[in-house]
């Protein structure tokens, strides 16, 4: 039987190149291609499947361009904010996302973020960097105590469910919003609340976990970050479509929040510089699912997705 003929636009972690030589006829996977440099390859390669990842914007335009012969577009992500679906699926186009396996690690990162945000980690680090040599008072570099905070989730998917799990070893009092309420097998204890707004004033921390979509944009706008009490903390490993950014860098300017954890940023990779002008800002490259375990999962979870369809099978995670 053929190989399936893919063209890879991201880079791959180097555990997936093996699987890469013997069941695909691929190329792509060891560089960063543009949509643009893609395009040509999935002409040249006369390709039936296509990887990609969130910085390659497949927009109605792009779906549009793409050789009759592609069938699936296999996005290297659980996110699927970049793609124009609608124009996918009108184009019969298969389109696949990678869940499950990067729930833990994102989850993980999150609790990175209310940890370092609340404990000033990013000072911290940086006094060490530049030499420390003044012991403090008892009265000085004071973070936040995490345990115990209540800990609001805006989006209870898989995601925020695995951090809640985590939470809870920190005795963190659950609240959540969600579009629908969770069975009571999922929510153990906690608290549900029909909308964010009604949330906020309940919560010491915030964390986002929602897609991002119209329903989402600036969410997180100055009226949101108002309602939230004085000395909040709010990370966001999700999405920065979700925050109204030029809002939130006077929340923290102004000490409204005590702190922020970001790894997503509405512009990336060329985010707002201003949040690394502020010290209360603990700041990571969304790097949320970047572990070696985790991307050579989402690599695989990718590839046998591919695998399955081009067999003539059902993908195993087809959006559409
Ligand atoms: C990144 C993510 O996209 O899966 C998602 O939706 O946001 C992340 O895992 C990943 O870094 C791949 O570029």
């Amino acid at each position: 039987m053929q190989k399936p003929r893919l063209v890879i636009a991201p880079s791959l972690p180097e555990a997936v190149l093996p699987r890469l030589g013997h069941a695909f006829d691929a190329i792509g996977g060891k560089d960063n291609l543009t949509v643009e440099q893609a395009l040509a390859a999935l002409h040249q390669h006369k390709a039936e499947a296509l990887l990609v990842s969130h910085r390659h914007k497949m927009t109605a335009e792009i779906i549009a361009r793409l050789p009759a012969r592609i069938k699936i577009l296999a996005t290297v992500t659980v996110g699927y904010d970049h793609i124009d679906l609608i124009a996918a699926r009108a184009r019969g186009l298969v389109v696949t996302n990678t869940p499950d396996v990067l729930t833990d690690c994102t989850a993980d990162m999150a609790m990175l973020l209310i940890l370092a945000a609340s404990r000033r980690a990013a000072e911290a680090d940086q006094l060490m960097r530049q030499g420390w040599r003044l012991s403090f008072g008892m009265g000085e570099f004071l973070g936040r105590r995490v345990t115990g905070k209540r800990l609001g989730i805006f989006g209870m998917g898989r995601i925020g469910r695995a951090v809640a799990e985590r939470a809870r070893g920190f005795k963190m009092p659950i609240l959540y919003c969600n579009r629908h309420r969770l069975p009571p097998e999922l929510e153990l204890d906690a608290r549900y609340y029909p909308t964010l707004n009604s949330m906020l004033p309940d919560c010491d921390i915030l964390s986002l976990h929602a897609p991002s979509a119209a329903a989402t944009d600036r969410i997180i706008d100055a009226h949101a970050l108002a309602l939230l009490p004085e000395g909040a903390i709010l990370v966001n490993t999700a999405r920065g479509q979700l925050v109204d950014e030029a809002a939130l860098l006077a929340a923290l300017q102004s000490r409204h929040l005590f702190a922020a954890g970001l790894d997503v940023f509405r512009d990336e990779p060329d985010f707002d510089q201003r949040f690394a002008a502020l010290p209360n800002v603990f700041l990571t490259p969304h790097i949320g699912s970047a572990t070696l375990e985790t991307r050579t999962a989402m690599a695989m979870r990718a590839l046998d997705n591919v695998a399955a369809f081009c067999k003539g099978g059902q993908a195993i995670d087809a959006l559409c």
